[in-house]
């Protein structure tokens, strides 16, 4: 198959995506201090802390669409820090946006037709694009990556469906869909299951989880979000920012049990937070939270 993207490839065990030492100022406030992140190949990297903890801004800077006041990214063995989004983009890095951002008369099959081409033919995404009644009829191999695509996304059932008539959560899921078809080593998301009920942020954690484990050891997930059972559940590796700073990494059960964790999502006295944040670390297995503390 053709790739349009560049860059040197890693070796299996290498980091997909580095963070090193990342500071964001705006004005007096410090967004990001000195954040490092390691997202190694195909894992799901959990992103979570409080409101305003400088998650958005840390995808943004991964991504290219904000520079940091210091510190450096790393792309599959290349240093990007000054490198564009869209340059990010050709080497391998994707990313989704929290309002899907789709045509409403398009199809479904369409809009994954539209970006798989958009990687293959950069001319032909305009034509597309401008005038979407040219899109031409797929070819069996664009056909076949584009069924693929739909079954593992478990969007095949709705191929053919105009997108204005589907709910959020299958929109969420078109929109990955879209981000996936530019075949990349690594898919930001931010805040993914925002508005979506529990069965259809079940039925979206589960699609992650295959699209990391069926990728051919291809593609990471950096998932930023705001429930934190969801996150634990899913992750391979999870960071805690708060106030811009990382106060933890690690596995799911070391960040469930680490002390500044708890400290910082629970404060000295306050029982709504910690009965809410014990209700999101008691496992989706059932089991009781780690370290629960008594009052
Ligand atoms: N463009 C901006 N200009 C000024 N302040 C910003 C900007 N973007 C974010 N911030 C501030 O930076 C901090 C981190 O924001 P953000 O990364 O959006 O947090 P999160 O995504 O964790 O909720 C917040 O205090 C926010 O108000
Ligand atoms: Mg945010």
């Amino acid at each position: 198959m053709p790739t349009s993207q560049q860059g040197v490839e890693p070796d299996g065990q290498a980091p997909i995506l580095v963070a090193d030492g990342i500071t964001v100022r705006f004005g007096g406030l410090m967004a990001l201090s000195n954040v490092s992140l390691e997202i190694g190949p195909a894992t799901i990297v959990g992103l979570v802390g409080p409101n305003g903890a400088g998650k958005s801004t840390l995808l943004a800077v991964l991504s290219g669409l904000l520079r940091a006041n210091a510190g450096h990214v790393g792309l599959r063995g290349e240093d990007v820090t000054n490198a564009s989004a869209q340059s990010r983009a050709r080497r391998g890095l994707a990313r989704t946006f929290q309002q899907p951002e789709l045509f409403m008369g398009l199809t479904v099959r369409d809009h994954l037709v539209v970006a798989h081409r958009a990687r293959v033919a950069r001319h032909r995404l305009w034509r597309d694009m401008l005038d979407p009644r040219s899109l031409l009829p797929p070819s069996a191999a664009e056909t076949e990556r584009i069924d693929d695509l739909l079954r593992i996304l478990k969007l095949t059932r709705v191929a053919e469906a105009p997108v204005a008539a589907l709910p959020l959560g299958v929109l969420r899921l078109v929109e990955v869909g879209r981000a996936l078809a530019s075949d990349p080593h690594v898919l930001l998301l931010d805040e993914p299951l925002s508005g979506l009920d529990m069965k259809a942020s079940e039925n979206l954690l589960s699609v992650f989880k295959s699209i990391v484990e069926k990728g051919d050891h291809h593609l990471s997930l950096v998932i930023v979000e705001h429930d934190v059972a969801a996150v634990l559940a899913i992750s391979d590796t999870v960071c805690v920012l708060n106030f811009g700073e990382c106060i933890a990494t690690g596995s799911p059960e070391e960040v469930r049990s680490d002390p500044a964790v708890r400290a910082a999502y629970l404060g000295d006295s306050e029982h709504i937070r910690r009965s809410r944040l014990d209700a999101q670390l008691a496992d989706q297995s059932g089991q009781a939270p780690v370290g629960r503390l008594s009052t």
